[in-house]
This record gives structure tokens, C-alpha cells and sequence, in this order.
């Protein structure tokens, strides 16, 4: 029987193990996750959503406070169309970020930088180009562009000098996306070096509508990997979304995957973002649990747990510190629900039902977004004493991955009393 360490993702001209760690905004793939990725010799990602409040939050500078400071007269105005980012503010943030990654690097993989086109942050074009430019700037490996269909990105860095040496992928839902990217990509003569298929089970936002259960990850793979056969490109295709076990990986690998990208399985790792209650949360998931809701103000689908604190919450919008969703006329749909809420009901405690502030919800981990097997987690761990399940390593689940025969999960070892060297990877 096959196992993923059999099969090695090439890229680039380099190979790697054939694991994919998926940006998880915010901030919940962190760099340390991201390295260990890299050090047991597969690719790991960090995120660039909401890079301001994150770097703030390592670094101790304060980005967020000053754009709070320089746009406060704005609170109380319905109209947000004034509150803009700095853009060498951004530019500083994002490679404070990446590079202070890319510093730790250690072993023969890789880290990319997953960036969401659909954080328009006020002014779509300008902040995209400098996220993108700023991540090459500071040394990403790579950049995995997600959340949109990108039609602009590749021309915002068109200049940069490391715009054909960085490796460039995409994350679609389907190959008529696939399509209009790479008619741009071949516009430039640069296309990706690789793509991210990402199918209905992934966690995040979705590429897909209420339709999403009747899409299948494996037939969307197989449709894309005959495609770029027969079109004679040679960009590996990798497979994401709902991949548990080594054996689901061993699958796509077989339909002609070169890798695969899994998330939801680390956020239970001790390198993980999350805070520890979330985590137990996520091990404590049932299947019914889990739902798939429009209350994104992007527009997307997301996948999120139902007892996500986020659900239902009136907080105050806060565009002056945050605003990453604001479209460039200062417009959010988590606003424009509040603003409707305040006049309705004058005075009164008003839940926002429909949408959520993603700025605030995601900052303060309220948004307990998963994959759709995040049930499952619980048959990966082991409980203590107490009740609560044990965090696990992330080179623990990157090794089961890697390592493991069909659907086995290699349970850890149980924590030692002494408290050291808790986890033993398999
Ligand atoms: C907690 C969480 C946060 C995520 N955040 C992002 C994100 O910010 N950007 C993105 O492109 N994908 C995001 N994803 C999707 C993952 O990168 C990945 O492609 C997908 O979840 C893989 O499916 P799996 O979780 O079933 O393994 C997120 C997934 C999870 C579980």
C-alpha cells in the first residue's frame, strides 16, 4: 500500500515532501507552525490577514493604534470612505512579518505567504501591490494567492525583480477559475508554478455557493490534472480541502495530485495560533456542529463552528483601527448590517444575525472557522485527566500524514507527569 512519503511534490525544480500547511488567518498558521512545516522538508504557510494587528501584537510596534489615531474623527460617521491604510505603514508591517519568518528557516522546505484578494482594505489595487511586493521584498519562498481570482495580481508585481523567481501559485474551487487566471498569467508569459484545488470541505471561506455538497474535491482534481495535460502545462496541482488521514492524501495523489494542502488537522498542534480554549473546542466538535454560513462580510461562504462566539454579536464596528474589509467607497456588508440595526431599533441591544465585524471576530480568535471533518479531531488525541484533549505536535500530524498506512491516526504518547518533552512524535 502506498503512503505519502512515496510520492515527492516538485516544484520550482525543487522537491519537496508532498504536505501543504494552508494559510490560516489570522495569524492561527504561525510562523512556528509554518517552520516546522518547512524543517521536516514540506511547505508551510503564514497569512498576511490583518498583517497590521499581527505584527503589533509580536513585534510590540503600533500600526493599528496610528491608523486608529489618524482616522478617529471618522467613528461616528456612516461614511468610511476617507479611512484609508498607509501604505508604507503595510509596506513595513509585511516585511517585519515575512522576514522575520523567513530568518528562522531550517531544513529543505519551503514558506509561502497565502494573500486573500478579497481584504480589500479600502483601496483593493494599492494595498494588494504592496502586500505582494513587500512579501517578495522580505523573502517569501513563496506566494499562494487566494480568496479571489486574482485577474490583477500577477501585474502588481510584474516589476518586482523576484517576479519570476518566487514561486506563485493560486487556490481555485474550480477549473473555469483556473482558466481565467492562467488567461492572464499567459498574457505575461508567467504562470503559476503550481495550484491549489480547493474543494467543498476545506475550512475558510468557500469558493463555492449553498450548492457546495454537491461538488466532489477528487472529480474537481481529476478534471484540472486532464486539463493541464492536455494542455501541455506542467504546473503541479495540489489538493485540498477534507484530506484527514495519509490514505485520503494517497488518493488524490493517485489521481494525479502532486501534493496536498491540509489545515484543519493542526489547529490542535501546540504551534498552532489559536488559544488553547478554542483548540478544546475543536476537539470537542460533532458533526452537527459544524455549519456553513454567509455571515462572511466578503461575500464568500465560510465554514465555522455554531458555537463561534462571533454568531449573533452587535459589537461597535471599529474601521479606523481595523478595516480590511472595507471595499475603496469605505463599504462593508457587517456595516451596513449595523447601521440598518441602529436604525431599526433605536437604543436597543441589537444582535447583527446576518453578518459579522471579520476584523474584530478574527482578531480575538471568536470565529472558530474548520474544516468539515473537524469532528474527527477527537480520534487524534488522547484525553488527560482533566477532561481536555492533548495538543498535539505539529511535526506529530505532519509525521502521521506523512507516514501513516490508509485511514490509521497515530495516537500521541501520553504527557510525562514532569511536563517535559509531553508529546513524543511518532
Ligand atoms: C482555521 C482555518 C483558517 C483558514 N484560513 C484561511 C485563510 O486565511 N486563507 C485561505 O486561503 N485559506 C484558509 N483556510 C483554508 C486552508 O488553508 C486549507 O486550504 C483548507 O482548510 C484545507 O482543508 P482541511 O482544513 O480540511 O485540511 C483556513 C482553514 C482553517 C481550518
Amino acid at each position: 500500500m502506498q503512503i505519502v512519503d512515496n510520492y515527492r511534490l516538485k516544484i520550482g525544480g525543487r522537491d519537496y515532501v508532498p504536505i501543504m500547511i494552508g494559510g490560516m488567518g489570522v495569524n492561527i498558521s504561525t510562523s512556528e507552525l509554518a517552520l516546522e512545516a518547512c524543517r521536516l522538508g514540506g511547505i508551510g504557510h503564514i497569512s498576511d490577514a490583518m498583517v497590521l494587528v499581527v505584527t503589533d501584537r509580536k513585534f510590540g510596534t503600533t500600526f493599528t493604534r496610528a491608523k486608529y489615531e489618524k482616522h478617529r474623527r471618522y467613528q461616528e460617521s456612516i461614511d468610511k470612505s476617507a479611512v484609508k491604510f498607509d501604505l508604507e505603514d503595510l509596506k513595513q508591517a509585511q516585511i517585519m512579518h515575512v522576514q522575520r519568518t523567513m530568518e528562522k528557516k531550517r531544513g529543505s522546505g519551503a514558506v509561502f505567504v497565502n494573500i486573500m484578494e478579497k481584504l480589500t482594505m479600502s483601496d483593493p489595487l494599492p494595498t494588494l501591490k504592496t502586500r505582494l511586493c513587500a512579501a517578495l521584498d522580505a523573502g517569501a519562498d513563496g506566494i499562494t494567492l487566494s480568496a479571489g481570482l486574482h485577474t490583477h495580481s500577477l501585474g502588481l508585481m510584474e516589476g518586482h525583480p523576484r517576479f519570476r523567481d518566487a514561486m506563485i501559485g493560486i487556490i481555485v474551487s474550480s477549473l473555469r477559475a483556473l482558466k481565467v487566471f492562467l488567461r492572464g498569467a499567459q498574457r505575461l508569459n508567467r504562470l503559476p508554478d503550481y495550484v491549489v484545488v480547493e474543494g467543498p470541505l476545506a475550512g475558510g471561506h468557500l469558493g463555492f455557493g449553498l450548492e457546495w455538497a454537491e461538488y466532489d474535491l477528487g472529480a474537481i482534481v481529476k478534471e484540472v490534472v486532464s486539463f493541464l495535460e492536455a494542455e501541455d502545462l506542467k504546473i503541479p496541482v495540489i489538493a485540498a480541502g477534507g484530506i484527514f488521514t495519509g490514505g485520503d492524501a494517497v488518493e488524490l495523489l493517485e489521481y494525479g495530485a502532486g501534493g496536498v494542502q491540509v489545515a484543519t488537522r493542526f489547529t490542535v498542534t501546540r504551534e498552532c495560533g489559536l488559544p488553547n480554549e478554542v483548540k478544546q473546542q475543536y476537539f470537542k466538535a460533532l458533526p452537527e456542529d459544524v455549519i456553513v454560513s454567509s455571515c462572511s462580510p466578503t461575500g464568500y461562504l465560510i465554514r465555522l463552528l455554531g458555537t463561534s462566539p462571533c454568531l449573533g454579536s452587535n459589537v461597535k464596528p471599529n474601521c479606523e483601527a481595523f478595516g480590511y474589509a472595507l471595499s475603496r467607497e469605505g463599504k462593508c456588508q457587517y456595516l451596513d448590517a449595523y447601521q440598518q440595526g441602529l436604525s431599526d431599533k433605536v437604543g436597543a441591544k441589537l444582535p447583527i444575525q446576518e453578518k459579522i465585524c471579520l476584523c474584530y471576530h478574527f482578531s480575538q480568535y471568536h470565529c472558530y472557522t474548520c474544516g468539515h471533518n473537524v469532528y474527527r479531531l477527537k480520534d487524534t488525541s488522547i484525553v488527560n485527566e482533566d477532561g481536555t484533549y492533548q495538543l498535539l505536535s505539529a511535526e506529530h500530524v505532519f509525521k502521521d500524514y506523512q507516514f501513516s498506512v490508509g485511514d490509521e491516526l497515530c495516537l500521541p504518547q501520553r504527557a510525562s507527569k514532569t511536563g517535559l518533552g509531553a508529546v513524543v512524535g511518532i
